[in-house]
C-alpha cells in the first residue's frame, strides 16, 4: 500500500512554531508542510524564509482542498475563533494546547469535528514521547503492583514568564491550564480518566510592575491563575494531588514532581514538558532507584509528533491518540479545579475518554535504525 503524505499548513508563527517547523519537516515523512501563515506579516516571513516555505492567508489555506491538516499555534485565546473557522471549512485541525480557553467552546469544536468526520488533535503530545510511554510501559507490565495514589507539582516564576510570554497572565495561559496540563495529560495517558475533582485556585498579587524601558513603572494585570492545587479521584481507583504554582522560582533545568505511588513499587516520571527523560523506580524491598531503560523512541525534543500521529491515524482511519476527547477531558478537569475553589464543593466530571494502545516499542536513538522510529507511529 503506497501512503501519500499528508499536506499541512501552520497558523501562528510565534515561538513555539520554530520547534514544530523543525520536527514537522525534518522528522517525519507522513507530513509535508505547504506553508505558514500569521497575521503580522513579518513573522510569517521570517519563518517562511528560515523554512523555505510560502507564506499563505488563511483564505488561500481555506480554499486549498489539498491541505488537509492545519496546526493550529496561535496563542489559547484565539485557538477557539481559528479552529473553528478551519473545520467549518473542512480541515483536519491539530491545535497547541488548550482546544480552547472556556469549556463550551472546546465543546463546540469537538461537536463540530464529529458532525463533519474531521479530525481535531491537541497538544499536549509529549505525552507521546519516550519517556512517558516508558512510564507507562512499567506501570502497565504490573511491575509497581496496583497504583493507590499519584502527584505532582510544577513551580515556576510568574515574573519572568509573564513578561516574556503576555498570554501567560490571560486566561487560559496561567500555571495550571498553560504548564500543569503536561503533567494532567501524562497522568491521563497512564491512568485513565477522572471521575470527581477539588480545588482551590488563586490569582496572588494581580497586579505586577512592568519592566523594559517603555513601560518602566507602570503595571500590569495577572488575569488567570497562578496557583492552582487539587484533588483527583480517577476512575480506575487512583487518588491523585497536583500542585502548579507560577508565584516561585524557575530551577532551569526544570524539576518538575510526577510520582506514582503503587503497592509494590514507586515511580518518578521525568519532566512532563519534555519527550525524553530519566524514568525512576523503586521496587518494594529497596530503597533507591534504579533508572529504566527507555522502551520507547522519541527521546529528544519533539513538538508535532502528534501531529504527525494524527496524520497516520488518518491515512489508516483510526483514532488519533493525542485527541479531542481526552483533551476536552484535560480542560474540564482544568475547569472543575477553578469552579471547584469558588464553590468550596467537589466537582463531578461529565466527560471521559478512552485510553489509546501505547505506542509500538522503539530504538530510541539508535542512529541507523531511526528511519523505523515514524514506523512506529503506524502501530
Ligand atoms: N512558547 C512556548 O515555549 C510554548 C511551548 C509549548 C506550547 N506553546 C503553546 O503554543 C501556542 C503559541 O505560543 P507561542 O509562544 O508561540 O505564542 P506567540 O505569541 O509567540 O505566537 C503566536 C502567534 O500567533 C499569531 N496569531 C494570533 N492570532 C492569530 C490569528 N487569528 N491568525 C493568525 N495568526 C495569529 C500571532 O501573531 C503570533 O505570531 C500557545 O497555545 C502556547 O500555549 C508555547
Amino acid at each position: 500500500m503506497k501512503i501519500k503524505p499528508v499536506k499541512t499548513a501552520i497558523v501562528g508563527c510565534g515561538v513555539i512554531s520554530d520547534a514544530y517547523l523543525h520536527t514537522m519537516i525534518n522528522k517525519f515523512k507522513i507530513l509535508e508542510v505547504a506553508g505558514c501563515c500569521d497575521r503580522d506579516q513579518q513573522k510569517a516571513q521570517k519563518m517562511a524564509q528560515k523554512y523555505g516555505l510560502k507564506v499563505l492567508s488563511i483564505e488561500e489555506i481555506l480554499a486549498d482542498t489539498s491541505i488537509e491538516i492545519v496546526v493550529n499555534l496561535t496563542t489559547p485565546g484565539v485557538h477557539y475563533a481559528v479552529s473553528k473557522q478551519l473545520l467549518e471549512a473542512g480541515k483536519n485541525v491539530y491545535t497547541e494546547k488548550v482546544l480552547a480557553v472556556e469549556l463550551a467552546h472546546a465543546a463546540e469544536l469537538v461537536q463540530l469535528a464529529d458532525q463533519k468526520k474531521l479530525y481535531l488533535g491537541a497538544a499536549p503530545d509529549t505525552f507521546l514521547g519516550s519517556a512517558a510511554q516508558t512510564a507507562r510501559y512499567v506501570v502497565e507490565s504490573g511491575m509497581l503492583g496496583e497504583i493507590t495514589s499519584c502527584y505532582c507539582a510544577f513551580t515556576r516564576d510568574g515574573d519572568v514568564l509573564n513578561r516574556a510570554y503576555p498570554f501567560t497572565a490571560k486566561p487560559g495561559g496561567g500555571i495550571g491550564f498553560d504548564v500543569g496540563i503536561y503533567s494532567i495529560t501524562a497522568l491521563l495517558s497512564i491512568l485513565g480518566p477522572v471521575k470527581e475533582v477539588s480545588g482551590v485556585v488563586r490569582t496572588r498579587k494581580p497586579e505586577r510592575p512592568e519592566y523594559g524601558l517603555e513601560h518602566f513603572g507602570e503595571s500590569f494585570q495577572v488575569e488567570c491563575e497562578n496557583l492552582m492545587a487539587g484533588l483527583l479521584q480517577f476512575e480506575c481507583g487512583t487518588v491523585g494531588n497536583i500542585l502548579f504554582d507560577s508565584n516561585s522560582v524557575f530551577l532551569l533545568p526544570e524539576k518538575p514532581s510526577l510520582v506514582l505511588f503503587g503497592t509494590l513499587g514507586i515511580l518518578s516520571m521525568a519532566d512532563p514538558n519534555n519527550f525524553g527523560g530519566e524514568v525512576r523506580v523503586i521496587l518494594k524491598g529497596n530503597s533507591e532507584p534504579f533508572v529504566m531503560q527507555q522502551s520507547h523512541a522519541y527521546t529528544d525534543e519533539c513538538r508535532g509528533l502528534g501531529v504527525a500521529e494524527m496524520a497516520w491515524s488518518m491515512r489508516l482511519g483510526r483514532k488519533n491518540r493525542a485527541n479531542k476527547e481526552m483533551a476536552y477531558h484535560a480542560l474540564e478537569l482544568l475547569h472543575g479545579l477553578v469552579s471547584s475553589g469558588q464553590t468550596k464543593a467537589n466537582v463531578v466530571l461529565k466527560s471521559s475518554f478512552e485510553k489509546t494502545a501505547p505506542i509500538p516499542r522503539g530504538y530510541a536513538g539508535q542512529g541507523a535504525f531511526e528511519f523505523i522510529e515514524e514506523m512506529e507511529l503506524a502501530g
